[in-house]
C-alpha cells in the first residue's frame, strides 16, 4: 500500500522539542535526553505511533525512543502522543527517523535499553528477503550489543510464519522466550499497548502471537550458512510489493 506524502509532517517534527532529528549524535547518550526516567526503552517501526503514544503516556518513569524510516509516520506519532497527553509536557518520549538496518550506528553499548519492542515488523514473506525482517539475526546480533544485561524483546505479529521463524532467530541469538502467547488478546497479558496494526487484524478476526525474549549472557554466533548472513552476499532485487508501509 502506498501512503500518501503528508506536507505538514515535517515541519511539525521539525518544531518538536522531542524529535530528534540528527540521532546519531545521540549514540550512547540516549539516556541524558530523559533526565528523570531511569529506565529505557526502544520501540523499532513504531508507525502512527497509536501504541507508542500510550505506552509513554502509562510509563511515566521510563524513557521510550520510538523510530520509524518515514516522516509521514513519525508525523502521525508526534499528534497522536499530544492527543495522548492531552496538552500535558511529553517529556519521556523521543521520536527518531532512521533505518533500523543500521541500528548500531545510532544507538552504543552506553545506552543499555532494557526492553526492545517489535510491533508488527513487516513479515517480508519471501524467503530470499527473510535478512530485511528486523527479528533477523543480522538484527538481533546488533540489538545484544546496546541491549542492557536481561534485556527484553516484546515482539508480536499476526503473521504465524514470521512469528514462527523469529522463534528460531532468538534461540540462534541467545534469546530465551519468557512469555508466548498466540493469542495475545485472549491471554489476559497485561498492559498491552494496542497499535493501529493491531486494531485492524484483530478487528479481522485474526489472533496475535506475542512474545517476551531476555537476552542472555555470553557470545552467540548464529549459523551464517543457515540464517543468510553476512550481507556481502548477492545484491537484494527490489520488490515493490513488500515495499516498507506504515499504512494499514
Ligand atoms: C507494518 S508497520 C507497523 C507499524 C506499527 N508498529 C503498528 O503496529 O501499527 C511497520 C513499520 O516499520 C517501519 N519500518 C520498517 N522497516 C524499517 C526500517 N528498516 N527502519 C525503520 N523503520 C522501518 C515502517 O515504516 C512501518 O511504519
Amino acid at each position: 500500500m502506498h501512503m500518501r506524502k503528508k506536507k505538514w509532517a515535517r515541519p511539525e517534527l521539525a518544531g518538536c522539542p522531542y524529535y530528534a532529528a540528527f540521532p546519531e549524535d545521540k549514540r550512547g547518550q540516549w539516556r541524558k535526553c530523559f533526565p528523570a526516567q531511569p529506565h529505557l526503552h526502544l520501540e523499532l517501526g513504531c508507525g502512527k505511533g497509536v501504541g507508542t503514544a500510550a505506552c509513554a503516556l502509562h510509563n511515566p518513569d521510563t524513557g521510550l525512543v520510538a523510530v520509524d524510516i518515514s516522516d509521514d509516520v513519525l508525523g502521525d506519532a508526534r499528534r497522536n502522543a499530544e492527543l495522548a497527553f492531552g496538552g500535558r509536557p511529553v517529556n519521556n518520549l523521543f521520536l527518531a527517523k532512521l533505518d533500523i538496518s543500521y541500528i548500531e550506528h545510532f544507538f552504543g553499548p552506553d545506552d543499555q535499553v532494557e526492553r526492545i519492542y517489535l510491533p508488527f515488523s513487516n513479515p517480508w514473506p519471501r524467503r530470499r528477503h527473510a535478512k530485511r525482517r528486523l527479528t533477523h539475526p543480522r538484527q538481533l546480533m546488533q540489538y545484544r550489543t546496546f541491549m542492557a544485561p536481561e534485556g527484553e524483546i516484546y515482539f508480536k505479529t499476526d503473521d504465524l510464519p514470521f512469528f514462527q521463524a523469529s522463534l528460531e532467530y532468538f534461540e540462534a541469538c541467545g534469546f530465551e522466550t519468557v512469555y508466548l502467547t498466540h493469542d495475545l488478546h485472549a491471554s489476559g497479558f497485561t498492559p498491552n499497548y494496542v497499535t493501529e496494526h493491531e486494531a485492524h487484524f484483530s478487528a479481522l478476526g485474526l489472533p496475535i502471537h506475542f512474545g517476551i525474549f531476555r537476552m542472555l549472557p555470553g557470545t552467540f554466533v548464529p549459523d551464517s550458512m543457515r540464517f543468510g548472513m553476512p550481507d556481502e552476499d548477492e545484491p537484494e532485487e527490489e520488490d515493490s510489493s513488500e515495499a516498507v508501509d506504515g499504512a494499514v
